[in-house]
């Protein structure tokens, strides 16, 4: 029997058609020895009847149905009688009484019910990751996946770009995070790396004259996982020759604006606004600023030079800053919520987090006895300061002290919208390129200045000329695209001449022959008439996770590892056999003791 309709096609204007459906048993309702079956395929449910009376064999055949059985039904299909329609299904006013049964595979008593009510781990759901995606919204997200993959293809195809694959096995860079090793086989002590993403080959096609390069681009990194991290990920990757950051500007504007129409039939205003690095770390303590609610930063130094509260004092003699922020109407917070931001404080670096409630007319707080009028006048002010808000504090270097209040921010947003007093719409979409960060930063623990982002990033042109003596000042061609406080993406118009990549280097104390031996054959590649060029990667799991309004990528990812990087399914990463790894070359510390299977 071949299926005639899907399950969630027919309608009344099918009334009396002879059909067949396939799928699997959602339910089974016993009514007297009527049994009422929803049948469930990856496109609806439909109502398959088995009376005794109509088809004696085939309803004595359905008893033994249960949940997740597939099968296949024939059948004929009639109006539901009259009070048993039902208005949220698309089949709803129809059934389908059958007259035959066949039973594909039986199904054992699935670990949970399938479907989107249920209410299960994490954990389970990844044991059992074919029976969760058999559950309507996960398949929705990977066919709106699927969907979302075709319009940026289509899209870049429409440009002129063209999709080059670049190796998985490629070799250890070790710059970034943290990368996965593939040992050699044929070379005892030599691994290949996977790519934490494909930056140089996509850049040695610009030298290569493609020009237009796109590519669905699978990543490794071996870092901390998160709900937006895991181990590999998607990014849409772009690189493009003779152009400036306008062109990157305006391409990612568009391609988004595409995918929002696409996937949620929403026109996304363009061109996105911009902010600069400073700005943003400034006002919202991030470099990917959320947007979506104001409880915006501001910088109290110049106020509290003078003063006579001896934190904000030492702090600002230290060449720290004081920056304040106002949590609108949290005055309320409770002494539990004061400590948990606190202690939130403190687990970001801060030695305290001051506070002031202003509650019945006043200011009270253990510190705001230190204060002068002219003081608190400027806070009120700046942070206009009214009945029923809060006020909080970091005093640190800046780039702590913007960070530990930005953090905080994000908690207070949290608990303002738990308390009714803030409401983001689920539906809003705050883009941003955040945009002229430092092209180096310096790493306290290395003791030398490092690439904020990448080494092959060129300076804004006109800082060039900083690189030996303003070296804090020079700004990079680098752009990050933020979405709701999320990091969607980054890239960077790159170096193409030689001397000045050797320059970058040598400021990064990047000994030569280390950089030879790492990107020697990088380097070279530029001495062959390499055009101007610059990309940008886009996340596109956190982009999808956006689309389908869950706070996890793995919900929009098939097969994703857990927090651990472990495939729960499969049991990875897990043993190989002593005959592998002796083929590799490879002994495991502690092994040699073990008896050898
Ligand atoms: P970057 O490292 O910023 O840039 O990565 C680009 C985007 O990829 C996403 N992303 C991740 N998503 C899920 N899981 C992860 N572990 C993960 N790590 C990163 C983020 C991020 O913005 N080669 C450069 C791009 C370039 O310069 O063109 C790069 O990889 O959304
Ligand atoms: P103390 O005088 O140390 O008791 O601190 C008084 C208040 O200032 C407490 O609420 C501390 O949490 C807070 N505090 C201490 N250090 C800092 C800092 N660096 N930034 C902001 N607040 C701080």
């Amino acid at each position: 029997m071949k299926r005639t309709h899907h399950c969630g096609q027919l309608r009344l204007t099918d009334e009396h058609q002879q059909v067949t459906l396939t799928g699997w048993v959602q339910t089974r309702r016993d009514h007297g020895g009527i049994v009422f079956i929803d049948l469930r395929d990856r496109e609806g449910l439909t109502q398959v009847v088995f009376d005794p009376q109509y088809n004696p064999a085939a309803a004595e055949a359905s008893h033994a149905l249960r949940s997740e059985f597939c099968i296949c039904i024939r059948g004929r299909v009639r109006p539901r009688p009259e009070g048993t329609i039902n208005s949220k299904l698309p089949t709803g006013e129809i059934e389908v009484i059958a007259d035959h049964l066949e039973v594909f595979n039986a199904a054992e008593t699935p670990p949970f019910e399938v479907s989107d009510d249920t209410q299960t781990s994490e954990d389970l759901r990844l044991q059992y990751r074919y029976l969760d995606l058999r559950r309507p919204s996960m398949f929705r997200n990977l066919r709106l996946r699927h969907q979302v993959t075709k319009a940026v293809r289509d899209y870049f195809d429409e440009l002129a770009f063209l999709e080059v694959e670049t190796p998985m096995l490629f070799k250890s860079t070790p710059e970034g995070a943290r990368e996965y090793l593939v040992a050699s086989r044929l070379f005892p002590g030599k691994f290949y790396a996977l790519p934490q993403s494909p930056q140089q080959f996509k850049q040695l096609l610009m030298v290569a004259g493609v020009e237009r390069y796109f590519q669905m681009a699978r990543c490794f990194r071996d870092e901390d996982l998160r709900a937006d991290r895991q181990p590999e990920f998607t990014q849409i990757d772009v690189e493009m020759s003779f152009i400036d950051r306008e062109d990157i500007y305006r391409l990612m504007e568009g391609l988004m604006a595409r995918v929002w129409k696409t996937a949620l039939g929403r026109d996304i205003p363009t061109p996105f606004p911009r902010m600069t690095f400073t700005d943003a770390m400034n006002r919202f303590g991030s470099d990917k600023p959320d947007t979506r609610f104001g409880m915006e930063m501001a910088d109290f130094t110049d106020d509290f030079r003078a003063s006579a509260f001896k934190v904000f004092r030492s702090v600002i003699d230290g060449g720290g800053v004081v920056k304040a922020m106002n949590a609108k109407g949290f005055a309320c917070a409770t002494q539990g919520q004061i400590e948990a931001l606190t202690e939130a404080a403190k687990s970001f670096g801060a030695k305290g987090l001051a506070w002031i409630k202003v509650e019945g007319g006043k200011w009270n707080s253990p510190i705001v006895k230190f204060f002068t009028d002219a003081e608190r006048a400027a806070l009120a002010s700046r942070l206009e300061v009214t009945e029923g808000d809060l006020i909080l504090f970091a005093a640190d270097q800046w780039t702590n002290a913007c960070e530990i209040l930005g953090r905080i921010r994000l908690l207070c947003a949290q608990y303002l919208q738990q308390l009714g007093k803030l409401t983001i719409p689920a539906d809003r979409y705050d883009f941003l390129w955040v945009v002229d960060f430092p092209l180096l930063t310096f790493d306290k623990e290395q003791g030398r200045w490092m690439s904020s982002h990448h080494p092959f990033t060129a300076p804004v042109a006109e800082d060039a000329a900083l690189l030996d003596t303003d070296t804090h000042r020079v700004r990079g061609q680098h752009y990050d695209l933020v979405l709701n406080g999320s990091e969607i993406g980054g890239g960077s118009i790159r170096i193409h001449q030689p001397d000045l990549q050797q320059k970058v280097f040598d400021v990064c104390e990047i000994p030569r022959d280390v950089a030879e031996s790492r990107f020697g054959y990088f380097i070279k590649a530029f001495r062959y008439g390499t055009p101007p060029h610059g990309g940008i990667a886009l996340g596109f799991d956190r982009i999808m996770a956006t689309l389908v309004g869950s706070p996890s990528i793995r919900d929009v990812i098939a097969f994703p590892k857990t927090a651990k990087a472990t495939d729960l399914m499969t049991q990875s990463p897990g043993d190989v056999t002593a005959r592998q790894l002796k083929d590799l070359h490879i002994r495991v510390v502690g092994d040699e003791a073990k008896p050898q299977a």
